[in-house]
């Protein structure tokens, strides 16, 4: 099976009540542990590609690992770019063999996030490919630009059946609490999704999938382990599942998770060095690294994604 895009996947997870994984891939043990856990639980998987992974790895090499994937496990496989942030990136990634892109204008002001936006979209769509918007700011780091706390925005719902109907995109990432990274929440404080904000543009705008970014939950366990072998990670919080469940279960179809992924390896690979200061050979702390993801992975499938065994 070639490469899919993710309209398909989307009409199913908003029809079925699910969602469906966007992981971030930037070498070959990440895509084969994400790839793993989806083909053994037959679930629709989207891989994202951020203009920092193009530029660790090469976009070619990470084309071809993800072509490797599609042929060993048989998956349909979206592989979209995440946080484009120039229609020539999206050009680049479209005509390199990407199936989706983001355009994130998301900082820009509305007029002109609409004219790039609409600009990608007429681009992508010529030639069958899909195209992610985003309205209102999520705190945090992307591709090394911070957003403060205090610079991010909720999307408003008045404006997102104009921006969907004027740039003709595909899906619409909103802000609505989450952040990116590991630092989401303050510590002592209550972890809150705006589900009114969301349900108010899910009203708006009936059957379009939304994307939540920023959706990684920060497992305590792997932030002690990284602490107790010699990391320092205090304050780390993110979002509770249950509340990606639910919204899993509304309209949003596509949950963004990366440093769930960085902090499963990270924890891993420090304990293996620390309990084996003689060892060396890169294939010892990859491997469990890699089976770490798979199994970060296969547990946001089932439990938080619900979208194990929806091929
Ligand atoms: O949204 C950001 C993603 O986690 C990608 O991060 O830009 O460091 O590759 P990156
Ligand atoms: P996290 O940092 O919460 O994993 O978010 C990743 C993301 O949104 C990628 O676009
Ligand atoms: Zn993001």
């Amino acid at each position: 099976m070639p490469l899919v895009t993710s309209k398909e996947m989307f009409e199913k997870a908003y029809n079925g009540g699910y969602a469906i994984g966007a992981f971030n891939v930037n070498n070959m043990e990440i895509v084969q542990g994400i790839t793993e856990a989806a083909a053994e639980l037959q679930a629709p998987l989207i891989l994202q590609v951020s203009k920092g992974a193009r530029a660790y790895a090469n976009h070619t090499y990470l084309m071809k690992l993800v072509e490797a994937a599609v042929i060993e496990t048989g998956l349909p496989i979206c592989l979209h770019l995440d946080h484009g942030d120039s229609f020539e990136t999206c050009k680049s990634c479209i005509d390199g063999g990407f199936t989706s892109v983001m355009i994130d204008a998301s900082s820009k002001p509305f007029e002109e996030n609409i004219a790039i936006t609409r600009q990608v979209v007429e681009y992508a769509h010529d030639r069958g490919i899909v195209v992610e918007a985003e309205l209102g700011t999520l705190a945090g780091i992307e591709d090394d630009v911070k957003v403060n706390a205090e610079d991010s925005s909720y999307t408003h719902p008045e404006e997102v059946e104009e921006f969907v109907s004027r740039t003709g995109c595909d899906s619409l990432a909103i802000a609505i609490g989450t952040s990116h990274g590991a630092y989401k929440f303050k510590p002592g404080t209550k972890p809150q999704l705006r589900f009114d904000v969301l349900e108010e543009v899910s009203k708006r705008l009936p059957g379009f999938p939304i994307v939540l970014h920023g959706s990684s939950s920060v497992p305590q366990e792997f932030v002690e382990k990284i602490n107790k072998y010699g990391g320092n990670m205090p304050g780390a919080i993110g979002v509770p599942e249950d509340q990606l469940r639910k919204a899993a279960s509304m309209s949003v179809c596509k949950i963004n998770i990366d440093s769930d992924l960085r902090l499963a390896m990270t924890a891993t690979i420090r304990e293996f060095f620390v309990e084996h200061p003689e060892k060396f050979d890169p294939r010892e702390y990859l491997k469990p690294a890699r089976a770490a993801i798979k199994a970060m992975v296969a547990h946001k499938i089932v439990d938080v994604l619900g979208c194990d065994h929806k091929i």
